[in-house]
Formats: C-alpha cells, sequence, structure tokens
C-alpha cells in the first residue's frame, strides 16, 4: 500500500484514524489492542461520525449533517453539533452524556470523559461555546458553558461547572470551579489572587459584614444626632430611649 497511488484526502483520513487509535491506546490503560479500540470504543466513533457529518456542514448539507450527527447521539451517546471543530487526537473516554455545542472549539490532545458539557449561555447566534486549547483534560461530569477559552494544558475536575476561562496549565476545581493549581504545580496565593476565586460563600460572609459596619456606623449617627437635638444627655442613649414605659425593652 506504501507504494501504491493514494489520493490525498483518504491518505489523510487513514492518517488520522491511525492517530486516534493510537490516542485511545495511550490514554486508557484498560486498551489491549488494536481491534479493542476499533470495535468497542464509542468515544472513537463518535469522532469519526462527526468527521462524516463536520464535512457534510462545510458543504451546507446542514440537515444531511444534523442527521448523521443525530445518529451519532444513538449510536454513542455523544452529541457533537455538526458546526463543532475538533482538533487532531482527541480522546473521548466512555463517551456516554458528552454534549458539544456548535461553536465549540476542541485544539489537539484533549481528552474528554463521560458527562462533559461545553455548553452555551447565549441565545444570539454568534460565538457562545466554549474554545478549549490543546493538552486539556477535562474530567468526567464537568460543564463548561460560555465563549470562555481553557488554556493549554489545564484540568477541569471531575463535576466541575467552569464559567470563567481558565489559565493555561491551571487545575480547575468545584462549582463553580476555581483554580485550585497553578502552572507551575503551586498552590494559587488566594489571600493575593481573589480574581481567580470565586467562593459564594465567602462572598456573602463579605456581605453580611459589610451591612453590618453599614448599619453600626448609621447608629452612630443616629446616637449623635439625639445627643445634638438634647433628646438624650448622655452617649448611646438608643437603649434607654426604647425601653417602654412599663420598663421592658422593645426587642
Ligand atoms: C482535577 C484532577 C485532574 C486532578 O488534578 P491535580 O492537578 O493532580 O490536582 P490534585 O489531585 O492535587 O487536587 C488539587 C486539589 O483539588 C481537589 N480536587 C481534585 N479533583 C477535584 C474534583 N473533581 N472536585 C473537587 N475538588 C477536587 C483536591 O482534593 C485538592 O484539594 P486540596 O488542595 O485542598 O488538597 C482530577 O482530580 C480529576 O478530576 N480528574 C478527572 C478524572 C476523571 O474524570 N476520570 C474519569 C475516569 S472514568
Amino acid at each position: 500500500m506504501r507504494n501504491m497511488w493514494v489520493p490525498e484526502g483518504i491518505r489523510r483520513a487513514i492518517e488520522r484514524f491511525r492517530e486516534d487509535i493510537q490516542a485511545a491506546l495511550e490514554n486508557d490503560p484498560a486498551a489491549r489492542s488494536v481491534w479493542e479500540v476499533i470495535l468497542c470504543y464509542p468515544g472513537l466513533h463518535a469522532l469519526w461520525l462527526h468527521r462524516v457529518a463536520h464535512f457534510l456542514w462545510k458543504k451546507r448539507r446542514y440537515l444531511l449533517a444534523r442527521l448523521v450527527s443525530h445518529l451519532n447521539r444513538a449510536l454513542t451517546g455523544v452529541e457533537i453539533h455538526p458546526g463543532a471543530r475538533i482538533g487532531r487526537r482527541v480522546f473521548i473516554d466512555h463517551g456516554m452524556g458528552i454534549v458539544i455545542g456548535e461553536t465549540a472549539e476542541v485544539g489537539d490532545d484533549v481528552i474528554l470523559y463521560q458527562g462533559v458539557v461545553l455548553g452555551g449561555t447565549s441565545r444570539q447566534k454568534t460565538k457562545r461555546h466554549p474554545t478549549v486549547c490543546n493538552g486539556v483534560v477535562i474530567g468526567a461530569g464537568a460543564i463548561l458553558l460560555g465563549p470562555i477559552t481553557v488554556g493549554e494544558h489545564a484540568r477541569i475536575g471531575a463535576g466541575s461547572v467552569v464559567v470563567r476561562s481558565v489559565p493555561a496549565y491551571a487545575t480547575v476545581v468545584g462549582v463553580p470551579a476555581h483554580v485550585a493549581r497553578l502552572g507551575n504545580g503551586a498552590r494559587p496565593e488566594t489571600a493575593l489572587e481573589h480574581n481567580r476565586i470565586t467562593d459564594p460563600l465567602a462572598n456573602a460572609l463579605e456581605e453580611i459584614a459589610q451591612r453590618y459596619v453599614e448599619l453600626e456606623e448609621r447608629v452612630a449617627r443616629l446616637e449623635r444626632r439625639l445627643l445634638g437635638e438634647g433628646v438624650c444627655a448622655e452617649e448611646g442613649p438608643l437603649p434607654a430611649l426604647l425601653k417602654e414605659p412599663d420598663g421592658k425593652e422593645e426587642v
């Protein structure tokens, strides 16, 4: 076959086919043979069918492309919109439950586990799905929303919900996702990098503390005013004013 003349398109397709199999063998320690990978890896079948759908999409055969994508979903449990752009040597492990939206872009050597969603947050017909750069690993069940960018070789923890862009080489985890590790393997200096951390509980506590300070200031101002108007003779008069005629304090 090496000496045979093979059309360029076919040659490229065979090369991609080989790369895909190699990626599965390298990334899944459970994979034992080429035939096992070819026959039993729905993630691979999903990629191959997506290439057909994407080809048709680019040729403006939109309905046919959607039909192939629909068939892909039925056979593999992986829903990739035919417009989505997927790079080389991408490895989809297990497959089931993955959803990749129309304007999503996935780079080379990316690993996606089951249940990953690259979803949109807008109804506008613009770029509305994530861009995932080369070498990223996205854990099982992670949900990435909106036109965010996940930098090269970043890692997304299983079950995370990512709504902001992720720096290259960082590890993000949680809901909403926050940086657990930076590119150099260090943990982020949270005191200095508030812009990288979103912790709803901490935010709520901060709001309560701020409100408390505001209320204290208002009470102090009120006390000073009452003192100035001669309503009270000494500082801190509010407790006395709040006393009912029978001597009980109002609550
Ligand atoms: C995120 C991940 C890639 C690990 O990356 P890492 O850079 O090696 O990070 P570590 O394991 O050192 O964890 C860093 C911190 O994040 C936490 N963490 C890791 N994964 C997490 C997750 N999915 N959700 C919440 N927290 C997580 C760790 O407990 C650790 O916290 P600590 O710093 O308070 O101790 C890995 O945990 C993960 O989720 N991989 C996906 C694997 C997968 O989906 N497999 C499916 C096979 S079917």
